[in-house]
């Protein structure tokens, strides 16, 4: 029929009932009425006024004056693959997660990177934080591991993101500025909130500035959990290594880059699919027991910590390919919608206060970015597996569910969905005690510990990259008490490393903060994995 050759990755078969190729058709209204001049409107005389009759001028400018939809309120800027997930063992006395049912089972999977600060138009090669998100459309529902290229996060709390995100942004006023970090008001926020020191040393070394899309790594971030069939659970974070080994820019490249070629990730990314170089990932997963983390010197509930690859090893399970460009960026990339709710019996949350928040944010803001709650309905967010519920109606409804029954319990006759019991997604059963605060575990307080455990794990050069980066950002910060601060908090992480960046911005460096907890820091040996 004129359509590429797409292969037979399970997506497809959703996804082509949607393929359209309009080579050599006839043009249409949205109505599917034979257009006769596309190049005319339709005039009182050819001189005359344009009549409000030429119902077909009006679809076509009514439809592009709505072409637009709000960008993401992070992430605006991203491009993504297909590909499939392929597992190199039988996981199931693990996990019941379906991707890792069999050695061997490929699952699809669709995979955005992105930036998380910049707009939709902004450039690929800035200082910044990378998403990694992937959608498994696994047999048992969509699964989404909606990570980012480095493993741990600013803030431990979810309360605290939209201020994180304010001082991050474009300032209000003056809408600047639009992509880099470097700014007073991003400053302001880092140096008045000691958590961020773990994430600020990854932010400000080269894991900020990659090389390509195909050379980052990707992280799950938060401790989650593998369920297996008996109900029994363990601990797990998720990494995504490049096969292609992890590689950045330098500072110089990044910078000329970013006006050499704003596409810069983006193109390499879409040629290397094109030419048939397809990009590859292994998934290694730490697992450890309750009992393990209650051992180790930080809480593993805390998303500005990871777990040390020498405390517990990777386990590599299985490897990502992407091996298919999207056929319509705004289809696909644009309106995918990644959720970190999207979980499947096998997987469960834990209680980290920032992932616990990250279950409502996401389809929150896809109900306006998307347009009301059926965008699970648009052709790239719908599952491979079936959807039978009893939800009905909202905007752009496209299901059409017969019967007259749409409610539980019911004792009439008509096509009601029944409860899957065990083999539905059950939580874990987890007893949840104490009074009602606002407040964080004391291990959460230790803010440096693993803040120099990734200074000291750097080489010379990468930390003369790190103290480089500091010195071009705060040169940037206006306001002198900032900078201040800024080097304050530095010198709670290392003494040489404020030192440094003092120099460069020929200041002195003021005495460390006051630690937020009175335990001893902790003592990490350097870490070859970093
Ligand atoms: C995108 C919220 C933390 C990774 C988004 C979006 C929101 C959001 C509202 C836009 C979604 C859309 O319009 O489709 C939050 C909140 C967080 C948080 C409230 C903290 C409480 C994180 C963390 C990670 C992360 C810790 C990494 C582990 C991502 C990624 C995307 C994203 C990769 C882009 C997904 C895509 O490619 O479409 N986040 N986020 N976020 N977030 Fe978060």
């Amino acid at each position: 029929d004129g359509q590429p050759d797409i292969g037979d990755n399970a997506i497809n078969r959703p996804l082509d009932r949607v393929r359209v190729d309009d080579t050599a058709r006839e043009l249409t209204t949205d109505q599917g009425v034979p257009v006769a001049d596309n190049q005319n409107s339709l005039k009182a005389g050819l001189r005359g006024p344009t009549l409000m009759e030429d119902f077909i001028l009006r679809e076509k400018i009514t439809h592009f004056d709505h072409e637009r939809i709000p960008e993401r309120v992070v992430h605006a800027r991203g491009s993504a693959a297909h590909g499939y997930f392929e597992s190199y063992e039988d996981l199931r006395a693990i996990t019941r997660a379906a991707p890792f049912a069999a050695k061997g089972k490929r699952t699809p999977v669709f995979v955005r990177f992105s930036t998380v600060a910049g707009e939709r138009g902004s450039a690929d090669t800035v200082r910044d934080v990378r998403g990694f998100a992937v959608k498994f459309y696994t047999d048992d529902g969509n699964w989404d591991l909606v990570g980012n290229n480095m493993p741990v996060f600013f803030i431990q709390d979810v309360m605290k993101f939209p201020d994180l995100i304010h001082s991050v942004k474009p300032e209000p006023h003056n809408g600047m500025p639009q992509a880099a970090s470097a700014h007073d008001t991003f400053w302001d926020f880092a140096s008045l909130s000691p958590e961020i020191a773990h994430m600020l040393m990854w932010h400000t070394s080269d894991r900020a500035i990659p090389r390509s899309y195909r050379t980052m790594q990707g992280f799950g971030v938060h401790t989650f959990r593998l369920v297996n069939a008996s109900g029994e659970w363990v601990f797990c974070k998720f990494h995504w290594t490049p096969l292609a080994g992890t590689y950045s820019l330098v500072w110089d490249e990044a910078a000329r880059l970013t006006g050499a070629d704003p596409d810069f990730h983006r193109r390499d990314l879409w040629e290397a699919i094109d030419s048939g170089q397809f990009p590859e990932w292994e998934l290694g997963l730490q697992i450890f027991t309750e009992e393990q983390a209650a051992q180790f010197p930080f809480d593993v509930l805390d998303p500005t910590k990871i777990v040390p690859e020498e405390m517990v090893a990777l386990r590599t399970v299985g490897k990502l390919v992407l091996d298919r460009n999207p056929d319509n960026f705004f289809a696909e990339t644009e309106q995918v919608a990644f959720c970190a709710a999207h979980v499947v019996p096998g997987i469960d949350f834990t209680n980290d206060p920032l992932l616990q928040g990250r279950i409502h944010s996401y389809i929150d803001t896809q109900i306006s970015r998307l347009g009301g709650a059926n965008f699970h309905e648009i052709p790239i967010n719908t599952p491979v597996a079936q959807i039978h519920n009893n939800q009905r109606d909202g905007i752009h409804r496209q299901q059409i569910n017969r019967g007259r029954v749409s409610y539980e319990p019911n004792s009439l006759a008509g096509g009601c969905p029944f409860q899957a019991g065990v083999r539905g997604f059950v939580s874990v059963p987890e007893p949840s005690q104490g009074n009602e605060v606002r407040g964080k575990p004391e291990l959460f307080a230790d803010h440096y510990s693993q803040a120099r455990l990734f200074w000291i794990s750097q080489s010379m050069t990468e930390q003369r990259h790190i103290i480089g980066a500091f010195r071009f950002e705060l040169t940037r910060v206006q306001t002198p008490a900032i900078r201040r601060r800024t080097l304050a908090l530095l010198a709670n992480i290392d003494s040489g490393l404020a030192g440094a960046v003092a120099d460069g911005l020929g200041m002195e460096v003021p005495p460390p903060l006051p630690p937020a907890t009175d335990r001893p820091a902790y003592d990490y040996p350097p870490s070859p994995a970093l």
